[in-house]
Parts: structure tokens; C-alpha cells; sequence
């Protein structure tokens, strides 16, 4: 079962501003699409077959490859110069210099990340239906680098979401190290390293991890990304050698495929207790469970037991009913 695309909120959460003059997106203008040469598959990584069948698609990463074209850039620049006050630090073992709600702040980010065409493209590549992500303040992170540079710009962990894109905004030759790494193996592989368990890989971990399996991304030109199953791919952003800029825009899709257990971490999300979290995950929940209420609306067959109807039931509405569990803890 595909669910409808997500719709935006109406409103916003009250501490965020909106810019009101930037650059309007256009995508003729701001794109310049490529395809990925290089793509990486779960089963390469050490996924079993149940794994890879839990997921909405096989890929696991792909790229580098380009998605911004120069005024892409130029004009993202231009946006973020205008939010970078209003970038946070993490307390934990994350990010320290990001910045969040970037969708709500700025429409022109907002519409880069609903653009239908971006979609497409990376529905294509990740062999799956994809929609921008059903919960906004998941759309878009950007990472700066770090006024510490003994700290990675962000440490080894998954992400809490489905897929993501990390497109890079500066020449990767103006900067020593600060790769985007990802490790090729499972998430098992990496929490025992990490001498922890899958659930808390989302909290990140500054440990390292066998050279050998580590893959350092090199990419070519400013506007270049890469593409991955973030919830699957434990990776990071390096250290840089030297004080640098480098920012990347994290953009985030969710998978329209309402049919699958939700990858997407939303304990996780309740305890970064970003503005506006709690109807913003209400939403998602409901836009899943709302997918699989319309499914049994049509296919229940007519002679269904008890047993199977409250089955049925129960499997549409699991979402919400677990975002209840959690809000009430
Ligand atoms: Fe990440």
C-alpha cells in the first residue's frame, strides 16, 4: 500500500522565524541531477534476507553523484547565511554545530525539499516510492563544521529516518579530511563494536571503527551528494584537519510504503524534544495508520472472522497507538 504524499502543516512552531527575503526555487534553475555510478546494496553490507525485506528497498548507498547545480548552491548559500545564528549544539555525542527546523525558517528549503522532480530522481534511485519527509523538522538538517575541530562534524550513528541525501556546499578541495565515511557492514556489526545495542545507534558514538570497512566518499565539486538508507547505513562526517568551512544539507525522504513496520526512530525523536515534535509525530503516525485504515477499507473480505477483523485492526492503527505509548510515558 502507497500512502498519499504527507501535507505540510499549516502552522509553525512558534519559536521559529520565517525568513521573508531569499531566493525562490526554481528546480531549471537549481538542479543539476545526476545519476549515481556507484551503488552499494544492504546484502554487500552483511544484511540477511529478513533485514533487507524489512526495508522499503534493497539500496543501501549510492554515490557520490550531483544534485545542486552552481546557482543551487549559490542560492542555498544565500539562505543559510541568513539562518546560521539560530544553529544549535548537541548535548550528546551528535552534531555540534547544526541547524534545525530548517524547512519551517525558509521557504526556499522547504520547496527544494517538496520538489517533485528531486523526488522522483531519488525514488528512482532508491528503488522505492518516496515522499518529502512526513515529519517537517526531518526535512532538512544542515551540519556546519564544528568551531572545535577536535570533534567530528557529526560521529558514527544512523540515522533515525528512512533515506537521506547529504549534498555538500563547499569545494571539497578548500578542506583537509571532514569526509562523509560510511562503514560497510550492519548496524549489529557496528553496536558491537561501539559495545552497545542497535536501538541506541542513533545517539552516536566518537569510537572508531576498523579502517578496512570504512569507506571515505571523495567527492568532486560543490552540489555533490550522497544518497543512503540512513536507518541501515552507520556513517559519519570525519574531523577536519584544519578550521574550514563545510556545511552540508541533509535532506530527508520518508517511504510511501505504509506496509512495512516504520523504520523511522520516533522515540528517538520525542527526546531531542525539537519544537513542535509531538504533532508533528501525531501527524506521521496518523498519515501511516490512515494508509493502512484505507487499505482494509477496501480489501477486508466480507467473510473476515473476529479474530481477523480486530487483526486487521490492530495492524492499521499500530502506529498511532504506539505514538500514544510514548507520549503518555
Ligand atoms: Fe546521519
Amino acid at each position: 500500500m502507497l500512502a498519499s504524499n504527507p501535507i505540510f502543516p499549516f502552522d509553525k512552531p512558534a519559536v521559529y522565524s520565517a525568513l521573508t527575503e531569499e531566493p525562490v526555487y526554481d528546480a531549471a534553475i537549481h538542479l543539476d541531477l545526476e545519476k549515481p555510478t556507484n551503488i552499494e546494496l544492504m546484502a554487500e553490507f552483511g544484511y540477511n534476507q529478513e533485514d533487507i525485506d524489512a526495508s522499503p528497498s534493497p539500496m543501501a548507498v549510492a554515490g557520490p553523484f550531483r544534485i545542486l547545480s552552481n546557482a543551487g548552491v549559490a542560492a542555498a548559500k544565500v539562505v543559510l547565511d541568513q539562518l546560521r545564528d539560530t544553529a544549535e549544539s548537541d548535548e550528546g555525542n551528535r552534531a555540534p554545530n547544526y541547524l534545525a527546523g530548517g524547512v519551517y525558517k525558509s521557504k526556499f528549503l522547504r520547496d527544494l525539499c517538496a520538489c517533485p522532480v528531486l523526488i522522483k530522481h531519488m525514488s528512482e534511485i532508491a528503488g522505492t516510492s518516496l515522499a518529502a519527509h512526513s515529519i517537517p523538522h526531518q526535512q532538512l538538517y544542515v551540519n556546519f563544521a564544528p568551531e572545535d575541530i577536535s570533534k567530528a562534524v557529526d560521529s558514527w550513528h544512523i540515522d533515525s529516518i528512512d533515506y537521506d541525501c547529504v549534498i555538500l556546499l563547499e569545494d571539497p578541495k578548500s578542506f583537509e579530511g571532514g569526509h562523509f565515511q560510511y562503514f560497510r557492514g550492519t548496524d549489529s556489526q557496528a553496536a558491537e563494536v561501539f559495545g552497545t545495542t542497535t536501538d541506541k545507534l542513533a545517539e552516536g558514538f566518537p569510537v572508531d571503527l576498523p579502517n578496512d570497512r570504512v569507506v571515505s566518499v571523495q567527492k568532486s565539486q560543490p552540489g555533490d551528494a550522497v544518497f543512503q538508507q540512513g536507518s541501515r547505513v552507520v556513517h559519519r562526517a570525519e574531523k577536519l584537519h584544519k578550521p574550514a568551512e563545510r556545511t552540508t544539507l541533509v535532506i530527508s525522504y520518508v517511504a510511501r510504503n505504509a506496509n512495512l513496520d516504520d523504520l523511522n526512530n520516533v522515540a528517538e525523536m520525542i527526546r531531542w524534544k525539537h519544537p513542535g515534535t509531538s504533532a508533528e509525530l501525531a501527524r506521521h503516525c496518523a498519515w501511516r495508520s490512515q494508509a493502512r485504515l484505507a487499505s482494509l477499507i477496501e480489501e477486508l473480505p466480507i467473510d473476515s472472522s473476529a479474530n481477523e477483523v480486530v487483526k486487521n485492526l490492530k495492524f492499521a492503527i499500530d502506529d498511532v497507538q504506539k505514538l500514544i505509548g510514548l507520549l503518555e510515558k
